[in-house]
């Protein structure tokens, strides 16, 4: 049974969806050196945004094949590292969205009206009626930066207080803006016209830091700054000097550079900066939401089947899923076929799609192509999550191409693999959802079904050297399953290939070689 190490609190509604298939640990507040000490053990390991899994713990995780975040941010997890180890890691991108725009209105709204410190005052016993006059948002303008499903759905709760909701995603078209009512616009202008800006990026390379002293600088005096995304993304100091100097009128924090946060920080004692310790996602319909949402795709992948959300895979859909996966184990094994009688080092590996098939989504097939052609060397550390990876580290180039020409067939697909001693090419097709059929290879057509041991010589074609390879196998006891003779023109160069149902020893093969006729001979397992 596959097990599956839960590092942060995940509702219970996930873990009994994983302890159907899965045996289940629940161990939270693991330091990374805990945690790299045990995770060897795990198949799966599911995080909140409490455990940081870093490349150290990658190293260690030797059995993990899967990561869930139960939740949006995937920026505590290493993806990188990850995806080069072949682990998919998965969240669950839509299950907290409205919590956190929800608690992104509750911060607007708590920072216009002065709710948190009114209420501080109240516990004390003191009545302040003229401390705390607020404004109203009617009529105000909301900056939103990245309109994403957060951005969203705050923009459409605004725009029902009557704000004007203006917004810069470069990502998103101005159709798409629109039809949400929200005016689209380049950074600059956004600082420039809010009267609030809000936050709903992601925290990357390109947006750590973004909102800094020059951006302060363009924006309204008396701005509120609301940020429910990711600590880092406003300079914490820029902002302080921006809060002191009165450009700023107040902030609405719920997240940090780490967290929990250093609180002898000035802006957990300035009076005009509201702050939750990471409320965002924290409402028991979004827990649940993300928990079921990363559990069954770790079931998922454990029965075989797709995860709905990697986010270092491509998402297929279920009818694009249905109509690649049987030419999965095809691809992989006439990659496999190809480097293994191939001679030299590769430098490009070329797939062709041809009729039907280059009529659907083929990006998965050309994975299983890459995985098929690099495992023989490098073995199981090479799966489709990190084919792209590999290959490109081993500067091997990944050419596709399509054509609706399928010549004799519905569908064809052709892997050619460069090396610097030439160019080896199998070409193969499917009969119905499960025949798989190599229909030629290196020029010479072919009737090979592509499983188990394969035995490959090139020869020329003249009386007596077929039998005589037939008899040396018969002879070594080794039965042959099928065998075919491709040629193009008779007494000329021909290749034999046969399916074995035992490996060939080396002495025997050696006796094959000497045939005369015979150019070489290669055995592959498929
Ligand atoms: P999303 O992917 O749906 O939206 C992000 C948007 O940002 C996208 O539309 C994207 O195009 C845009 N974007 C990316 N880079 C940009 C850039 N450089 N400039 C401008 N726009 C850019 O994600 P989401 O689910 O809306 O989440 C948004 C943020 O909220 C994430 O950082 C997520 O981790 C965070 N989050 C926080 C909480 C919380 O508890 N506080 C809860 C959920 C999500
Ligand atoms: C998220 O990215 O989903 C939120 O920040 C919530 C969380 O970390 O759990």
């Amino acid at each position: 049974m596959p097990r599956v190490l839960v590092s942060d609190k995940l509702a219970k509604e996930g873990i009994d969806i994983l302890k159907q298939v899965a045996e289940v640990d629940v161990n939270t507040g693991l330091s990374e050196d805990e945690l790299c000490k045990i995770i060897g053990d795990y198949d799966a390991l599911v995080v909140r945004s409490g455990t940081t899994v870093t490349a150290k713990i990658l190293e260690a995780a030797k059995n993990l094949k899967i990561i869930g975040r139960a939740g949006v941010g995937v920026d505590n997890v290493d993806v990188p590292v990850a995806t080069e180890k072949g682990i998919i890691v998965v969240n669950s991108p839509g299950g907290n969205t409205i919590a956190a725009a929800e608690l992104t209105v509750a911060m607007l709204l708590a920072l216009t009206r002065n709710i948190p410190q009114a209420y501080c005052t109240m516990i004390k016993k003191e009545w302040n009626r003229s401390k705390y006059v607020g404004n109203e948002v009617y009529t105000k303008v909301l900056g939103i930066l990245g309109l994403g499903k957060i951005g969203q759905e705050v923009a459409k709760r605004c725009q029902s207080f009557g704000m004007k909701v203006i917004a810069y995603d470069p990502f998103i078209s101005a159709e798409a803006a629109a039809s949400l009512g929200v005016e689209l616009v380049e950074l600059d202008e956004c600082l420039k016209r809010g009267d609030y800006i809000s936050l709903h990026l992601p925290k990357n390379k390109e947006t750590l830091g973004m909102i800094s002293t020059k951006q302060f600088e363009m924006m309204k005096d008396g701005v509120r700054i609301i940020n429910c995304a990711r600590g880092g993304i406003i300079d914490d100091s820029a902002l302080i000097a921006a809060l002191k100097s009165g450009k700023v009128a107040g902030a609405a924090l719920d997240v940090f550079v780490s967290e929990p946060p250093d609180f002898s920080s000035e802006l957990f004692s300035m009076p005009n900066v509201v702050t939750t310790p990471h409320l965002g996602a924290s409402t028991e319909e979004a827990q649940t939401n993300v928990a079921i949402d990363v559990a069954e795709q770790i079931v998922d992948v454990f029965q075989g089947k797709s995860a709905r959300s990697a986010v270092n895979m491509p998402a297929l859909s279920p009818d694009v899923l249905a109509a690649v996966q049987p030419w999965l184990p095809l691809a992989e094994r006439m990659a496999s076929l190809a480097a293994q009688t191939s001679e030299g080092r590769p430098s490009q590996i070329s797939i062709r799609y041809g009729g039907e098939l280059a009529a659907i989504e083929t990006g998965p097939i050309s994975r299983a192509v890459v995985v098929g052609l690099l495992r023989p060397a490098l073995g199981e550390s090479v799966n489709s999550v990190n084919a792209p990876v590999m290959a490109k580290t081993r500067g091997l180039d990944v050419v596709e191409s399509k054509s609706p020409e399928g010549g004799d067939y519905a569908s064809l697909l052709t892997v050619s693999v460069t090396t610097d001693k030439g160019v080896n090419e199998v070409t193969g097709t499917l009969f119905g959802a499960k025949d798989m059929r190599v229909v030629r290879m290196r020029g010479f057509p072919m009737d090979l079904m592509p499983e188990g041991v394969v035995l490959i010589a090139p020869h020329t074609d003249k009386p007596g050297v077929i039998g005589q390879v037939g008899t040396i196998i018969g002879n070594a006891g080794i039965n042959i399953a099928s065998m075919h003779v491709g040629r193009k023109t008779a007494g000329e160069n021909a290749i034999m290939v046969l399916n074995v149902d035992a490996e060939i020893p080396t002495e025997i093969l050696q006796k094959i070689t000497e045939v005369k006729g015979i150019d070489s001979v290669k055995q592959v397992r498929l």
